[in-house]
């Protein structure tokens, strides 16, 4: 199955409700490790459509926010730090989210692009890692999502001036009566200091609980990215199982 260029996620998504079978069966089964059976994962299994699939069950779970993940990135000494975000698209072409380019992880993967991601759907005793370099969206396609957003988020992003020291909650009111009122009454304008990382995968690992702590892991590792337009999609990754 061939993903649409940009999955996003339409709302009825969230409606459409799982099963009373599948409700008992997460219900009885969480934390004695029998979830869902894993999908057919044959040697010529895309990790991208596979995630889809993962992402769809966990949106059929009703698990509150399935699109929140941790971002985890380096500074240039080293330190690793992470934070939670909302993915906002996933396609061949890799992992979106938003965010402001002067924040911490931004000042991070603007020194050092290599970034990792982690999803628990905990009633579906999943987890998905996702390790790979980012690179930034185009304006267009930030400013096309962020217009998208309400009006109050889109004030929200000019009024916070992510991840500085902030002296009082007043402060950050009086930034955000400011740009409420320069933009009275007009489209409210991308901020320069905003916009998408696209995360580009080169290892994503599908982790599902089973009894006895005898977990499943499938692994898939890029080859070679340099010569990926040569190749068929599949092929580019090769695929393998750890150890749980
Ligand atoms: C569920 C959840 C989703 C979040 N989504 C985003 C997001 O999409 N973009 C963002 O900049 N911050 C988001 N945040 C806030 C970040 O976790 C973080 O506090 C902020 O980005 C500053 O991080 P930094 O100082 O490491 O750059 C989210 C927080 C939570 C708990």
């Amino acid at each position: 199955m061939l993903l649409s260029p940009s999955h996003t996620f339409p709302i009825t998504f969230y409606f459409t409700a799982m099963t009373l079978f599948e409700k008992l069966r997460c219900l009885f089964t969480f934390g004695q490790g029998v979830a869902l059976p894993l999908p057919d994962i044959s040697s010529q299994t895309n990790p991208i459509q596979l995630f889809n699939q993962w992402f769809n069950d966990a949106i059929k779970s009703g698990i509150l926010l399935p699109e929140s993940m941790s971002v985890s990135s380096c500074d240039k000494n080293g330190q690793p730090s992470s934070r939670m975000v909302l993915l906002k698209e996933f396609n061949d072409n890799g992992f979106v989210f938003y965010t402001n380019y002067a924040s911490r992880k931004s000042q991070d993967l603007t020194e050092n692009n290599k970034i990792a991601l982690l999803f628990h759907w905990n009633v579906l005793q999943r987890q998905v890692r996702i390790e790979g370099v980012v690179e930034q969206v185009t304006r267009e396609q930030s400013e096309k999502y962020f217009h998208s957003r309400d009006r109050g988020s889109q004030i929200g992003a000019w009024a916070s001036k992510q991840s500085s020291p902030l002296a009082n909650k007043e402060e950050l009111q009086k930034q955000e009566a400011f740009y409420s009122e320069k933009f009275a009454g007009q489209e409210i304008p991308l901020p320069e200091f905003w916009g998408g990382w696209r995360i580009k995968p080169h290892y994503i690992e599908f982790w599902q609980g089973r009894a006895n702590r005898l977990h499943d892991r499938i692994c898939f590792q890029r080859e070679n990215i340099e010569n990926e337009t040569q190749k068929d999609q599949n092929n580019l990754w090769r695929q393998f199982k750890l150890n749980p």
